[in-house]
C-alpha cells in the first residue's frame, strides 16, 4: 500500500498520539484533523465572500474514530489506519455547500413520491441511466414537477441533487479541489482511500481490490450508518426521521451484511466493540445527550451471539 512518506508531517501527528487509551481514538493530531474537516467549508456561490459551513463536520469525526477502532480491532496495523481515518474523516466531502433548507425540501419532496433517494436505489429503478449521470437522469424526469412544488431548478438546486445522487461525481470533484490543500498538510493520497470512501454507493468499484482494502471500506460504511441513524441532527435534516433508535440502526447494519455490502466479520468488530461500550461517548454525542439506560442495556447485549 501506498501511505504518505515518513517525512511527512502525517507521520509525526500519528506518532504523538498512537499511545491514546480511548477506545475509539483519533490517531491523527487533532490540529490535522481540524484542518481536514475545514475542507468541509464551501464558498457560496450566491454571496461571494461567504463560506458555508462544513455541515458534516461531526458527523465525519464521529464517523472516523469508531472506523479507527474497528479497523484496529481486525488487526490492520496502525500506519495503514491512521491513513485510514483520514479518508473516514473526508468520506463525505462531496457534501460540503448543502444547503439544510434547500436539500431538504428537494429530497422530502421526492421521499413523498416515492422517487428513488439513492444512488443505488435508483439504478434500481432506472437502469437505463449512466453511471455519473443521475442528476442529469433525475432533472430530466422531475424539474417541472419539482417547480410545480415551489422548488426553484438552478444550478445551486441541481448541486444539491449531485450531492445526493451523484455522489460519486461530486466527491471526486472536491477531492480534486482538496488535492493543493492535503498536499500542504502533508497528506499524501493514495487511490485506495478515494475506492473506500466510494463503496457504499458504488460496490462494484472495488472488485478486484485487496481484501483489506475491501474489508476498511466494509468498516467505513458500517461506521457511518451507525453514526448517521443515531445522528439526530442530521435525522431531522436529511431524512425527516422523528427519532433514533439503536435497533433500528443495528436492524440497517444485519440488512447490509444480508445483502453481502458487509461481512460477518466486520459486523462482529462492531458489535463486539458496541457491547464493550467503546462506542458509548460517540452515541450520546450524536443523539445531542445521554442514553437512557434501556438503549446502554441494549448496546451491552450487542456481543456476537447475542442476535442483532
Ligand atoms: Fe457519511
Amino acid at each position: 500500500m501506498r501511505r504518505g512518506g515518513n517525512r511527512q508531517p502525517v507521520h509525526h501527528r500519528i506518532a504523538r498520539v498512537k499511545t491514546s487509551h480511548h477506545p475509539a481514538p483519533l490517531l491523527i493530531s487533532r490540529s490535522l484533523a481540524t484542518a481536514l474537516l475545514r475542507l468541509y467549508d464551501y464558498p457560496d456561490p450566491r454571496q461571494p465572500g461567504r463560506l458555508i459551513r462544513g455541515y458534516d463536520r461531526p458527523h465525519a469525526l464521529r464517523t472516523s474514530r469508531m472506523c479507527a477502532a474497528v479497523a484496529t480491532r481486525l488487526g490492520h496495523p496502525p500506519a495503514r489506519v491512521a491513513t485510514f481515518q483520514v479518508a473516514c474523516l473526508l468520506h463525505d466531502l462531496g457534501r460540503s455547500g448543502l444547503d439544510r433548507r434547500l436539500f431538504g425540501k428537494i429530497w422530502s419532496w421526492a421521499r413523498r413520491q416515492g422517487i428513488p433517494t439513492r444512488p443505488r436505489e435508483w439504478w434500481a429503478v432506472h437502469p437505463e441511466t449512466s453511471k455519473g449521470r443521475e442528476t442529469e437522469a433525475f432533472l430530466a424526469l422531475y424539474a417541472v414537477e419539482l417547480r410545480k412544488a415551489g422548488i426553484p431548478v438552478d444550478d445551486w438546486s441541481r448541486e444539491q441533487v449531485e450531492m445526493r445522487l451523484g455522489s460519486a461525481r461530486r466527491l471526486a470533484r472536491r477531492l480534486r479541489e482538496a488535492k493543493p490543500r492535503l498536499a500542504e498538510l502533508g497528506v499524501r493520497w493514495a487511490p485506495w482511500m478515494s475506492l473506500v470512501m466510494l463503496y457504499y454507493y458504488y460496490p462494484e468499484r472495488l472488485k478486484g481490490a485487496p481484501g483489506w482494502v475491501r474489508q476498511l471500506a466494509e468498516v467505513l460504511v458500517a461506521c457511518e450508518q451507525l453514526e448517521a441513524y443515531n445522528n439526530r441532527q442530521r435525522g431531522r435534516d436529511y431524512y425527516a426521521r422523528r427519532r433514533e433508535t439503536l435497533a433500528e440502526a443495528f436492524a440497517y447494519l444485519e440488512k447490509l451484511r444480508v445483502e453481502g455490502i458487509l461481512s460477518a466479520m466486520v459486523v462482529k468488530a462492531l458489535h463486539d466493540l458496541a457491547a464493550e461500550g467503546a462506542f458509548d461517548r460517540i452515541l450520546a454525542e450524536a443523539r445531542g445527550g445521554a442514553l437512557s439506560p434501556r438503549e446502554l442495556r441494549f448496546l451491552r447485549g450487542r456481543g456476537w451471539g447475542a442476535g442483532a
